[in-house]
């Protein structure tokens, strides 16, 4: 287990968006708990109280900050909370916007994104929630997954640390299909933090 100087575990950030249900935040938060991934959650972030996953995260008792993500200075104020916290890697989980520049510049290589689909196939700009699996099964895939990714300045570019596959069925709805994908959604974000935070990425 990789500990920082000080002797403490490293700490990661979470950033939750106003819609997601908050399931990978808490998959995140289990595994820290049960040491499976080797940090603590040093804060959860999100645009607003009335996100669905600041609840989950109230109710998990992690500690939350509220951050305005809008208009030139969102990029300084999510920093800040998140050194504040003093979060050494930062996962998004849910957040749909592109992060402001500063940001990947204060966290370099320390900014990660799960994404539904086997990237780079089915991202990009308005690809989100249930349009990704609807895509998948319009172009006939014979399997989908879940992908962990470093974040850039674009859209589900950054390179791949992790994916894990499943077949798609012959009658699967976009649903089915998003259930079986989050299942490995839950498994995959918490191992991709182990790896980075075992210096294994990149
Ligand atoms: C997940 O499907 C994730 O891949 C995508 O947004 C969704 C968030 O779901 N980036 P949840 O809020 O973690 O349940």
């Amino acid at each position: 287990m990789r500990r920082m100087a000080n002797g403490e575990l490293p700490k990661i950030g979470i950033l939750v968006g106003t819609h997601g249900r908050g399931s990978n935040m808490r998959a995140l938060a289990q595994a820290c708990a049960s040491g499976s991934v080797p940090a603590n959650v040093g804060v959860v972030v999100s645009p607003s109280e009335a996100a669905p996953a600041w609840t989950v995260a109230k109710e998990l008792g992690l500690p939350t900050a509220v951050v305005d993500v809008s208009g030139p200075d969102a990029g300084e104020r999510l920093i800040e909370a998140f050194r504040q916290a003093d979060c050494s890697l930062v996962c998004l989980a849910g957040y749909m916007r592109l992060l402001p520049a500063e940001v990947l510049r204060a966290f370099p290589n320390r900014v990660l994104n799960i994404h539904p689909a086997l990237l780079p196939k089915f991202g990009g700009k308005g690809m989100y929630g249930m349009r990704v699996h609807e895509a998948v099964l319009a172009a006939g895939e014979s399997e989908s997954g879940c992908t962990v990714h470093l974040v850039n300045e674009r859209y589900d570019e950054g390179p791949i640390v992790l994916q894990l596959r499943c077949p798609v069925l012959p009658d699967d709805t976009p649903e089915t299909l998003a259930a079986r994908v989050l299942e490995l959604e839950h498994r995959a974000y918490p191992e991709a933090v182990r790896r980075v935070l075992a210096g294994l990425h990149p």
